[in-house]
Parts: structure tokens; C-alpha cells; sequence
């Protein structure tokens, strides 16, 4: 299959090209640096230099490529600006399903998130609304969730990945990076707050499975939703930071979300079922 990844060198995209690669896949992937480009050749992609705020480029990029799928693995979260996410979200997921549409591309596969969910006590199923009622910057994350959802799915042939939060390498749940620090420096307080994890090794391994998924929408996180108290004191023991304070509550959208559609519609199964075990991969 011809496949153009947008989004090739973030921390899916340089897991999920080689895979694909393996899988017998032509790839084609996109970057803006021309460091980019050479670690997409290295590793037997097709590498192109192309800014998703610039259409017209973009538009020539996917028909030169001619793709059967493009995978959308684009965030903006290089220096932690939540607004700059949102506009890729909107902007950028505009641009890429209008070059998709132009170049007949078949179907669509994006990563989304599974924290977009209203408030509620147990963990959301993706029947659960999106929390549309959310104002501030999590009303910001949420709009542009459901702008990057929406747009995806004019594809009528499209795969909507709602990934849980990502540990592992290249992301910020592993030794050394944000999450680490901040627990070294105090910054975080292990409350009731639930969240689900996601090893981006598994990230990867869902775009690669969403190839021949059923039209949808998933959550591809791990079996085992958790509170930041069972959570934390595991994360910190794997990394080597010192135990976070304890706190108590947390904000009702904070409840986690629930795998059985993928387990039992598309025998979905993370190859790290859970943070527990998951994060030992951490260590090092
Ligand atoms: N579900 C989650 O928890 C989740 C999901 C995603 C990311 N994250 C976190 O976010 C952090 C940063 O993510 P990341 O390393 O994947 O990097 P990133 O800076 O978010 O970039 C991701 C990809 O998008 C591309 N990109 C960004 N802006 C672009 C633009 N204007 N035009 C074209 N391509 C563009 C990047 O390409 P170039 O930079 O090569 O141009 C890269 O391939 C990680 O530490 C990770 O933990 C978390």
C-alpha cells in the first residue's frame, strides 16, 4: 500500500514509519526540517519538507505521493503551547483532509486524544460526549479536538484514534523529560484524578492495525485506568524521582477511558497492557 504519514518524525511518526516500512509499505513522510527529511531517508521513507500551514505545498506533496492512506500523527506540542495544538488541530487537520480529497486518497487515519470526554465518574466509552461545555484552555484542547474529528470523518473512510497519555521513548512520561522534572522539582501532587496511559510503542502498533480497522472511532489506551495516587509513586520509583505529596479530588472530566470497544471489535491488545508493568520500561 502507498501510505503518507504527516507528522513522520514526532514521537508516533518515527515509531510507526519503520513498522510500516517492515509491513512492506511504500512511505511517504512528512517533516519541515531537512534534518527530517535525512532520518526519514535513513530509514527507507520518502522523505518531504513540507509546512501543513502551507496548502498548496501540502496539496502537491500528497498527489506526488498518490497514497491509499494518509496516517494524520501531527501534534504541535514541541514546546508545550496547548494554542499551537489547537491550530494544527483545526488548521493543519483543514489542510490535510483538502489535499487528501483533491489527491483521492481513500482513507483517513488521525490521532486524537481519549480526554476530550465530558465529566462523569467512570471511564468514558466513545458513545460519551465530547465535554463541549468546557471553557478555558481545556474548552480550547476540546474545540479543536472536535474540529480535528470532525473534518477527518468528510473521509468516509476514516479511523479516529483517541490515544491515551503517551510514556515512553520520545515522549515526556520517561526519565529526563517534563514529567520527570516535575516531579523532581515539587511541581506535581498525585491526587483521585484518573487517567489512562498509553506506551507509544502501542500508539504506533494501532496506527499500523487501523490500516484494516472498521470506519470509527476507538480508544487506544491501556486496560487500566488509574488514579494519580496508584499511578504516580510507580512512575516516580521507574524514573528515580522522589514520590510526589499525595493530594485528594480532581476535576470531573478526569475519569479516565475505557479500551472494550477495541479489545472486543478489533481483538485490540496493548502490548503493555498496563502503566504498572509499562513503566519499567522507563528505567534506564
Ligand atoms: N496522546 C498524548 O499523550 C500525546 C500525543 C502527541 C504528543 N504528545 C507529547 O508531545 C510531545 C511532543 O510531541 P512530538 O515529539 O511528537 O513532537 P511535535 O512537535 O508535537 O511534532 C509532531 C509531528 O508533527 C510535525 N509537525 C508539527 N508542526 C508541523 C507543521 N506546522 N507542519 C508540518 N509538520 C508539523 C512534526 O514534524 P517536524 O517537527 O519534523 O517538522 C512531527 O513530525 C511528546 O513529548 C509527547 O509526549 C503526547
Amino acid at each position: 500500500m502507498r501510505i503518507f504519514v504527516a507528522g513522520a518524525t514526532g514521537a508516533v511518526g518515527r515509531l510507526l514509519v519503520p513498522r510500516l516500512l517492515a509491513d512492506g509499505h511504500h512511505v511517504t513522510g512528512t517533516t519541515r526540517s531537512a534534518a527530517g527529511v535525512q532520518a526519514l531517508t535513513a530509514q527507507g521513507a520518502t522523505g518531504i519538507q513540507v509546512d501543513v500551514y502551507d496548502p498548496a505545498a501540502l496539496t502537491a506533496a500528497v498527489r506526488q505521493a498518490s497514497p491509499d492512506t494518509v496516517i494524520h500523527q501531527l501534534t504541535a506540542l514541541g514546546d508545550y503551547n496547548l494554542a499551537d495544538n489547537s491550530r494544527i488541530r483545526r488548521e493543519g487537520t483543514r489542510h490535510l483532509v483538502d489535499a487528501a480529497r483533491s489527491a483521492g486518497v481513500r482513507r483517513v487515519i488521525a490521532q486524537s486524544i481519549a480526554w476530550a470526554y465530558e465529566p462523569g465518574d467512570a471511564p468514558a466509552v466513545e458513545k460519551t460526549s465530547l465535554d463541549l461545555e468546557a471553557t478555558g484552555p481545556r474548552g480550547e484542547t476540546v474545540s479543536g479536538v472536535q474540529a480535528l474529528e470532525t473534518q477527518v470523518a468528510e473521509l468516509p473512510d476514516h479511523v479516529i484514534l483517541r490515544y491515551g497519555l503517551l510514556y515512553g521513548p520520545g515522549t515526556w512520561y520517561r526519565r529526563g523529560d517534563r514529567i520527570d522534572e516535575l516531579f523532581r522539582t515539587g511541581g506535581f501532587t498525585a491526587t483521585d484524578a484518573v487517567t489512562s496511559f498509553l506506551h507509544v510503542t502501542d500508539a504506533a502498533r494501532a496506527a499500523v492495525a487501523a490500516l484494516e480497522w472498521p470506519v470509527g472511532v476507538y480508544n487506544i489506551v491501556d486496560d487500566e485506568p488509574a488514579a494519580g495516587r496508584s499511578w504516580a509513586p510507580v512512575f516516580a520509583r521507574a524514573v528515580g524521582a522522589p514520590a510526589p505529596p499525595r493530594g485528594a479530588g480532581r476535576a470531573p472530566w478526569e475519569r479516565g477511558a475505557d479500551n472494550t470497544l477495541a479489545r472486543n471489535e478489533l481483538n485490540w491488545k496493548p502490548e503493555h497492557p498496563s502503566w504498572r508493568t509499562g513503566f519499567g520500561t522507563l528505567a534506564g
